[in-house]
């Protein structure tokens, strides 16, 4: 290196130790901790201080290390997780308290909040809960709503012993079988495995929502930049330059040609060393740009004249939905009463805290990519056809997720590291920065809806229409699935006989709208519990009573002519909510009764959501296998994003195979290792992949009974020397060594497959689109500035249906964490193309945010579901938004029809009824 730019070196200590490093000046300590110490453990989410996730002690105080330059740590003591767990009692407890908890989901925030509390916990030993929250404000959690990790601080600090562990069997909870290493920091997600001295790619993305474009000469640039090792564009693409997630919506280019169709649309990469991409300056690319007449929005894009994204798309219609049955309008023009209503949502942010990240490789004539992701076939399969080869010359090795919501079913960066490792043959890793994620991925659609509602003077639903515009960004993603789904859901879960629901998606020069928790349904839950509550408004009856009076039950046909014999559990979850609501509105009334410029109020609303594909083929397979020393290994491909299917499909497994959960050996995804057990999506892997467990458990059990001829009842005993079987009064011991092992070294071995029983839908949406679904029904209480508009939730209770719990507290997680996100979409949440794409302009809801939530499970065992249980990652959050707009009502008068109900739209809707 030039001596005159070599920099000095920084010393101080790290976790005990002295240290030194040569940092280019102004290095982030974030960076020179991660890649030249080797303190993976400290997690990167924004590198702006908005995050907290790479929150370490300087000198015992918490600071984001991405703000400081490691020349300011010179002579410092730096504390990070990994360093605290060995040495520090406090950070001892909060691993066990954090783990009884479940306070870590994804795991990637957890460093940051675990090393925030232990500086609380050294400062004050037995901090309340409101301490906690001020000491980790600012540590950001996209997934567990913080109520847990509230808890677990809490009461690592008062010494309260964890809550003993149920047995693991189906319906107990235990801790997380994959939880150590998200508490100790040595959970590796995808920037955490590329190997040293990978190349580092950067993409080239348009400035432009819409752009024709020309590159300048990209062998002098490479030229001019010594490091830089290739520059890729579509030319380099081996295969086909597009990929997708529908057949027949496969439009969106790798590397653009010649026009980009939104700003984050990718036209090139660079790759190159570390050093030289370090040094790189994006601005600097070739590339100049024509600027083009762009529609953001649905209305604008629908016009005479609008430019057309796609060839062959009418007016920018990618593609629409519909369901009817009955006769809606004739239902509606007898209706004794009806509402009608027009609502707005936005487009919604995933802020997952872990950017799309990863590393590929070669591995002889294979291309293995290791990265984030929902989906690991999936991306095999857009990858084979992106690369042109066969399946089996592509791995895909899924790394730790930290948060996907949806998103991470799309491919993402695994297309450019994948043709940058063939094209240079060696190891290239890649990171989003978070302009660039919150730039190029999916989001959830805007929606414009239209809804009518009818009822009869007893309150009896006649009938209902729906039209809703979902403004699906330049290319499909998961848009059809939205359009699709909505026209089956928007009913809401009840009994309506007419009923006509249509939806379309439309492409503007947006970022592309894909999967978000609930594929459209949350949008129109807002739409029509809104209009559920005005509707006993005009009738006088009360809003929980309405609901219970409609409720769809077993025997009654949903809107798609479905009918369920068994299952239907919505009538119990809004029952659940009786007393909560009665208390609820006693307590407004006395509140509001001696207050003016605060007003309290409650709202509810339900949910449902079908689990699984809407009316297609939707498989998982388990593979299981017993070894000759008696281990019994669960290969379970179902990928974990935090929500715990890592935990739950061994339970299900171990119950059907009749042993202790904690016996059963893990293999996590890899398609060379796994078989396909599908997307972690649409709530379906409890469902589906449970199912296939079940059906592995049951299969290995069978095959081990049958070498002893036992009876099915026998009872299967794992043990050092292999495995016993007690049938009655008889025992055998199964001499393993005796049977011959297959390659995979396995003596016994199964793999089951579970596809649930749908039936395609017909032209007017009439079929059996799912064969489950789950229900809920939240109850909220708010309070209202009604000076400022600002809404603030004081609790939420929630009931759910999730047919059996496999694991309660699993369930209690996955509620908090939705509540969280449907709070902030009802409340915060914005996503405004080419404004707020960073975690400081577009705000999530922080751990102060959070009001206390009571968990009501409700179980109505499901025929389908393993050992009944049903899906539930959904369902979290499609009645919290509808919940709080009819809470903000009922304190104020005040129907909000555009969400998220920021205090100026608030304060604007407060004045429209009389508030001064
Ligand atoms: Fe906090 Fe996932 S557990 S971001």
């Amino acid at each position: 290196m030039d001596k005159r730019t070599a920099p000095d070196l920084t010393a101080f200590h790290l976790n005990g130790q002295v240290v030194e490093v040569a940092a280019m000046p102004g290095e982030r300590l974030s960076h020179s901790l991660r890649e030249r110490l080797g303190a993976r453990d400290v997690k990167i989410g924004c590198n702006a201080g908005d995050c907290g996730a790479c929150t370490v002690l300087v000198d015992g105080a918490p600071v984001c290390a991405c703000l400081m330059p490691v020349q300011q740590a010179a002579g410092t003591r730096v504390e990070t997780l990994a360093g605290l767990v060995k040495a520090d009692p406090h950070a001892t407890r909060l691993v066990d308290s954090f783990q009884a908890h479940q306070a870590a989901q994804c795991g990637i925030c957890t460093p940051g909040m675990m090393v925030s509390a232990v500086a609380l916990l050294r400062d004050r030993p037995t901090p309340d809960a409101a301490q906690v929250q001020d000491a980790l404000g600012g540590v950001l959690c996209r997934c567990t709503g913080y109520r847990k990790i509230i808890d677990a601080v809490v009461d690592a600090g008062a010494g309260v012993a964890p809550a003993a562990e149920g047995s693991g069997d189906v319906g107990t909870t235990i801790r997380r079988l994959d939880g150590l290493p998200k508490v100790t920091g040595t959970e590796a997600f995808g920037d955490d495995v590329a190997p040293a001295g990978a190349l580092v790619l950067r993409v080239i993305r348009s400035p432009h929502a819409h752009a024709g474009f020309t590159f300048g000469d990209l062998d002098a640039f490479r030229a001019a930049h010594p490091g830089i090792v290739a520059v890729l564009t579509a030319a380099d693409v081996p295969g086909l330059n597009a990929f997708g997630v529908i057949p027949g919506f496969i439009d969106q280019p790798v590397f653009a040609v010649d026009h980009v169709l939104f700003r984050g649309d990718a036209v090139a990469a660079v790759v190159g060393d570390a050093e030289a991409m370090a040094r790189f300056d994006l601005a600097d690319f070739p590339v100049t740009w024509q600027v083009r007449d762009a529609v953001m929005e649905v209305d604008a894009a629908l016009a005479p004249g609008a430019p057309q994204l796609h060839p062959g798309r009418d007016r920018n219609i990618m593609c629409g939905g519909h369901v009817a049955c009955g006769d809606a309008e004739a239902a509606l023009s007898r209706a004794d009463v009806t509402i009608e209503g027009q609502f707005t949502t936005a487009f919604v942010e995933h802020a997952y805290i872990e950017p799309e990240a990863g590393f590929a490789e070669m591995d002889g004539d294979r291309v293995v990519v290791h990265a984030c992701t929902q989906a690991p076939v999936m991306d095999q399969e857009a990858l084979m056809q992106i690369l042109g080869l066969p399946r089996d010359r592509i791995r895909i090795v899924p790394t730790a997720v930290g948060g996907g919501f949806g998103s991470k079913i799309d491919v993402s960066l695994q297309p450019f590291l994948a043709i940058a490792a063939i094209r240079t043959g060696r190891a290239v890793r890649m990171t989003y920065d978070r302009v660039e994620t919150m730039q190029s991925t999916t989001k959830r659609h805007p929606a414009q809806i239209t809804m009518r509602i009818g009822a009869g003077r007893d309150g009896r639903l006649s009938g209902m229409t729906f039209d809703g515009d979902f403004n699906t960004g330049a290319y499909a993603s998961w848009g059809p699935t939205v359009a699709n789904r909505v026209p089956v859901h928007a009913s809401g879960p009840y009994r309506v006989a007419d009923y006509r629901a249509t939806s379309r998606a439309v492409n503007t020069h947006c970022v592309p709208a894909g999967a978000f928790r609930g594929f459209g349904v949350p949008q129109s839950a807002i739409a029509q519990e809104s209009l559920f509550d005005d509707l006993a408004g005009k009738l006088g009856l009360d809003p929980l009573e309405l609901r219970i009076l409609n409720a769809l039950d077993n025997n009654l046909p949903t809107v798609c002519g479905q009918v369920f014999a068994q299952g239907v559990g919505i009538k119990p979850c809004l029952e659940a909510l009786r007393p909560a609501w009665a208390a609820a509105k006693a307590e407004c009334d006395t509140f509001n009764a001696s207050n003016t410029t605060h007003k309290r109020g409650v709202g509810l609303a339900a949910g449902w959501y079908g689990c699984g594909n809407t009316s297609m083929p939707n498989p998982s397979t388990i593979r299981a296998g017993l070894r000759a020393d008696g281990t019994v290994v669960l290969h379970q491909g179902a990928m974990d994003i935090g929500q715990g299917s890592n935990t739950v499909i061994p339970q299900i497994f171990a119950r059907a195979f009749g042993v202790p959960v904690h016996r059963v050996a893990l293999i996590g995804a890899d398609t060379d290792l796994t078989p396909d057990a599908g997307k972690t999506s649409a709530s379906r892997q409890t469902f589906v992949t449970g199912n296939a467990a079940r059906l592995a458990g049951e299969a290995l059990r069978a095959a081990v009974l049958s070498q002893v001829n036992a009876s099915p009842d026998a009872v299967i005993t794992l043990d050092p020397s292999g495995v016993t079987v007690t049938d009655g009064a008889q025992s055998f011991t199964l001499d393993l060594a005796r049977l011959t092992p297959n390659p995979a070294g396995y003596v016994l071995e199964v793999n089951e497959t579970y596809d649930p029983p749908t039936k395609p839908l017909d032209k007017n949406g009439q079929g059996e689109p799912y064969a489950q679904y789950g229900y809920a029904a939240h109850l909220v209480v708010v309070d209202v500035d009604i000076a400022l508009g600002r809404v603030r939730p004081l609790r939420f209770v929630a009931a759910h249906d999730v047919g059996q719990a496999i694991n309660p507290l699993l369930v209690e997680g996955q509620v908090q964490g939705g509540i969280a996100q449907g709070m902030g979409m009802a409340l915060m949440e914005e996503y405004i193309p080419h404004r707020t794409e960073n975690l400081h302009d577009y705000l999530i809801p922080t751990i102060g945010d959070v009001p206390p939530i009571e968990t009501l499970i409700v179980a109505v065992p499901d025929a389908h579901g393993p050992y009944g249980a049903k899906g539930l990652g959904e369902h979290v959050l499609i009645p919290t938004a509808p919940a709080i707009l009819n809470a903000i009502k009922h304190a104020t008068g005040a129907r909000i029809t555009r969400v998220p109900a920021t205090p100026a739209r608030v304060r604007a809707a407060l004045k429209e009824v009389g508030h001064a």
